[in-house]
């Protein structure tokens, strides 16, 4: 490994090199996901992929690759080093097909259920997105690739997406949106951050000296590159930025094509002195300081060599997917299933057989595995020989009803103009939103008249978004909520179902009851915008921020999940009661003990309330959880860390992160909703 040192070296002495067309070569995308090379001094091509669920198949040239769960799966394990451990096996496919860096992960924060691509990102609460989001950067980045968080920023639905302009108060837009880039930035250190393609507050991103210089490279001291998403700089009737913009505001790379960076365009800029050595210089030391760091000038016998579609990195996409279910509803104790007494399990719905793994299934991050264990082979797998399957509800001890959202490719959508699929409201895909929050007329009905023909049915969603489920939910005993689940999710299901596995997941972004409910969902001015503007009215009370601070009851609240056995929240202590200063932090030991009769994992979940504020804040925030695994009857100490910093609110008047001295309640427990302890803590700057 290269040291800091020479790396800088290395920089410096390419700097002096380069002669400036060859810096513009290096400015600009070839070949949709590389960059230009120059052989005379070594520097090769740059090659990324796509991110964030496995390396894609369309950036790979075709290859099939392993398909980890979505995003909102892994937030919804609550677990760091699982996080860890996904990025850095994704960083091993990329290292094993000569890749260099991977393009994620994404972090847009979960605004509206209607999102095409909820499924690529983690959560409502950028608290949690931090916390999932670091680990997975820094696994990536350990095997010298790197990872790209995307999209910068504001980048929240897919309608319009090209043109919209989020319009976002500058508090909201870093308490909420910015809040997980600029954490990572200074935790975790990616290497490139890809800019979206939206405008925030009416200017892109791509060119905003504001969103780029001040805050990401000054403020928060980035010290990599920043890329453009593929053709955001195409002229589409909204001003797009002049090169010099985006030069001074500090964009290094335009993918994939120049637009902005046509080399007449760079010239003539700076023949007319629109832009220096120095602006150029700037941008080119960030590209190579990647360059180096990613091995691009180092012995090819020294890289790491990576691995693709082994058994560990299968068996990491199950764990995931086990670690990621959540289950929602479970009267009476339905599931688990006892192997050694049913006899006959009838199985339906549309997501029982489908394969989501496919080319362009839900746009860039669609992964192709070399297989995908559908619920009906995990189930077939498990049941063999021991339990019948059947199709015929009324002959059977219990149903299974695979329900819930869909991707295809985008283009595959559009295409299709039969009334099935204009029925099928149910589409979760890159470059377009939902447009109803209910499944489709054709799953409600399967659901209420299987229900009707056997109380013992079970509803498994296979989707991201939340959806409604007014007209189905009181008629069935169980629900499970089983993400897209990646390439093992048959096996993954089959194990919580037959309780192999104790469900642990917690949903990692609010169930509204109606989309009325969601306070992006107020006019067609909040979603999906008006006049190419969409208006941030919620301001920061974004998921449970709105339904505590309003007293909307949600279906299910953020951070809710039922285990097969039950926990006990004892009691809490601390390694001091006051925090002194923004890098302070103090150290929870919540004892907890698994009072039911299975061994399994519970969520310590902590959540902040400024007593007394001189600005409105939300009434709870979460600002630390811990996962922790307990046997049956066994009681533990488990150790929550809480940062002062993330006690804070951005104050308008400093333009800074602030916390004000006076008292804070911690509260903790198993979801926002349900609170079992309590401890009063003062910060005293
Ligand atoms: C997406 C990005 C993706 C890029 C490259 C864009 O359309 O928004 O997330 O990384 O394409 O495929």
């Amino acid at each position: 490994m290269i040291s800091e040192e020479e790396v800088e070296l290395k920089v410096d002495f390419l700097l002096k090199e380069l002669s400036l067309e060859e810096k513009f070569k290096l400015m600009i995308g070839y070949f949709r996901f590389q960059t230009n090379t120059i052989p005379r001094l070594g520097i090769k091509t740059f090659k990324m992929t796509d991110g964030p669920l496995g390396i894609s198949r369309h950036s790979s040239f075709l290859r099939k690759n392993t398909y980890f769960p979505a995003g909102i799966n892994l937030a919804a394990s609550w677990n760091r080093k699982l996080a860890h451990e996904c990025g850095e096996a994704i960083g091993r496919e990329a290292r094993a097909i000569n890749r260099l860096c991977v393009l994620g992960p994404g972090i847009n924060i979960n605004r509206t259920p209607y999102n095409g691509r909820t499924f690529e990102y983690y959560s409502e609460d950028p608290y949690l997105n931090k916390e999932i989001a670091i680990p997975f950067v820094k696994g990536i980045q350990s095997q010298k690739i790197a990872a790209c968080p995307k999209h910068y920023v504001a980048n929240n639905q897919e309608t319009n997406r090209h043109t919209v302009s989020s319009e976002v108060d500058e508090r909201t837009l870093h308490e909420i949106y910015l809040r997980s880039f600029k954490e990572i930035v200074e935790e975790a250190d990616p290497w490139t951050i890809m800019t979206a393609y939206n405008h925030v507050n009416s200017e892109y991103v791509h060119g905003s000296s504001k969103l780029l210089n001040s805050t990401l490279f000054e403020k928060w001291g980035f010290a990599g590159f920043v890329m453009t998403d593929w053709w955001a700089t195409r002229e589409r009737g909204v001003t797009q930025p002049t090169t010099e913009e985006a030069v001074k505001a500090g964009l290094s790379i335009e993918m994939p094509i120049p637009i902005l960076y046509e080399k007449a365009k760079l010239k003539k800029a700076f023949a007319e002195e629109r832009i220096s050595l120095e602006d150029i210089d700037n941008l080119i030391k960030r590209i190579l300081r990647v360059y180096a760091k990613v091995g691009m000038f180092d012995d090819k016998v020294n890289l790491l060599k990576g691995e693709r579609n082994t058994k560990r990195h299968q068996d990491l996409a199950r764990k995931m997917s086990e670690e990621g279910i959540v289950l929602l509803k479970n009267e009476n104790n339905l599931l688990p299933l006892d192997i050694t007494k049913i006899q006959r399990i009838a199985v339906l719905g549309p997501n029982l057989k489908k394969k989501f793994g496919k080319f362009l299934s839900g746009g860039a991050s669609a992964v192709k595995p070399p297989y995908e264990i559908t619920p009906l082979q995990g189930l077939k797998e498990k049941c063999k020989g021991k339990i019948k399957i059947l199709s015929d509800p009324s002959k059977a001890d219990v149903v299974l009803l695979f329900m819930g959202l869909n991707h295809d490719s985008p283009s595959k959508i559009m295409s299709d103009k039969t009334t099935k699929s204009k029925e099928e409201h149910g589409y979760e895909t890159e470059g377009m939103d939902r447009k109803e929050f209910g499944l489709n007329v054709s799953q409600i009905q399967l659901i209420n008249e299987t229900a009707k023909i056997n109380p013992n049915t079970v509803v498994i969603l296979i989707n991201a978004n939340p959806v409604s489920m007014d007209e189905w939910l009181s008629k069935i005993p169980a629900l499970v909520e089983a993400w897209y689940p990646g390439m093992e999710g048959g096996r993954a299901i089959t194990k919580v179902l037959f309780g192999d596995v104790n469900p642990s997941g917690k949903i990692p972004l609010t169930f509204p009851k109606r989309i009325e409910d969601s306070p992006a969902h107020k006019t067609t001015k909040t979603f999906p915008g008006e006049n190419l503007k969409v208006h941030y009215e919620e301001g920061i009370y974004v998921g449970y921020r709105y339904h505590e601070k309003n007293n909307v009851e949600p279906l299910f609240p953020f951070g809710f999940g039922l285990s097969y056995t039950t926990f006990r929240f004892n009691k809490v202590s601390s390694d001091k009661n006051s925090l002194k200063s923004m890098k302070d932090s103090l150290e929870l030991n919540v004892s907890v003990t698994n009072t039911g009769d299975k061994a399994g994992s519970e969520v310590i979940q902590v959540y902040s309330e400024d007593v007394k504020s001189s600005v409105d804040r939300p009434i709870k925030e979460l600002v630390g959880f811990e996962k922790v695994y307990l046997e049956k009857g066994e009681t533990k100490s488990v150790e929550v860390i809480v940062k002062s910093k993330d006690l804070a609110f951005y104050d308008m008047e400093t333009k800074d992160w602030k916390v004000e001295s006076g008292d804070f309640i911690l509260h903790i427990g198993n979801s926002s909703d349900s609170i079992k302890l309590q401890k009063k803590i003062t910060y005293k700057s």
